[in-house]
């Protein structure tokens, strides 16, 4: 059974699950969007024993996710869904806490608003949501390479790209969301946490 392969969630996962280790300490479920190739999946779920890890896919990167969560079972690793967050309705899900990497500069801006939209209804009090990637600062880049990448990617996709933490945060404000750490990652990028505020 062959599975796809990402160089850099092979590279990043290990500074990822150092952070979450202590950050989601309390957590019971975790709804990851944009799974990709699964890497982050099966290697997060067998070192989190004590949560759900649930990963979720676009319909047709489903089966290249589905195959890498059959290849790396853990008990704690939960059946790969479909979640579009273009949808109105998400499935039943049910988590305390929302996990995605390398998503934000993909889908486009309006997309955005509408994940932390369903990111804010979703949580409960004190909920968490994590966004890796990379980031800009006060409507800076970060570094020389961050720029490089967010021209390729605009020339790709003119709706894609690099967005301002300033920005997502008006956007988390909007939801009930509190930014609660802003943590510098290796190779520029960010790992950035909010929590759901009480109602
Ligand atoms: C750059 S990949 C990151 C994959 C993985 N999280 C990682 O870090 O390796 C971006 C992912 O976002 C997913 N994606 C794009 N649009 C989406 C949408 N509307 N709803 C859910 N996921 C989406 C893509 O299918 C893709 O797997």
């Amino acid at each position: 059974m062959q599975t796809a392969f990402s160089e850099a969630a092979e590279r990043n996962k290990r500074p990822i699950l150092k952070k979450l280790h202590a950050l989601l300490a309390s957590s019971k479920s975790v709804l990851e969007i944009g799974s990709g190739t699964g890497q982050h999946a099966v290697y997060f779920a067998p070192a989190l024993p004590h949560l759900v890890w649930q990963p979720s896919e676009l319909p047709d990167k489903l089966p290249m996710l589905l195959r890498q969560c059959l290849l790396h079972p853990s008990e704690n690793l939960a059946r790969p869904i479909i979640l579009d967050i273009d949808n109105d309705v998400w499935t039943s899900v049910e988590a305390d806490t929302v996990f995605t990497a390398n998503t934000l500069h993909i889908i486009h801006w309006r997309q955005v608003c509408r994940l932390f939209a369903r990111v804010g209804a979703l949580l409960p009090s004190n909920g968490i949501f994590c966004a890796y990637g990379p980031f800009n600062m006060d409507g800076r880049y970060t570094s020389e390479s961050n720029a490089q990448f967010d021209i390729w990617l605009r020339n790709r996709d003119h709706q894609s790209g690099i967005r301002d933490i300033g920005d997502l945060q008006y956007q988390a404000e909007q939801n009930g969301l509190g930014l609660q750490e802003n943590n510098a990652m290796p190779s520029n990028n960010r790992l950035l946490v909010w929590r759901k505020l009480a109602n």
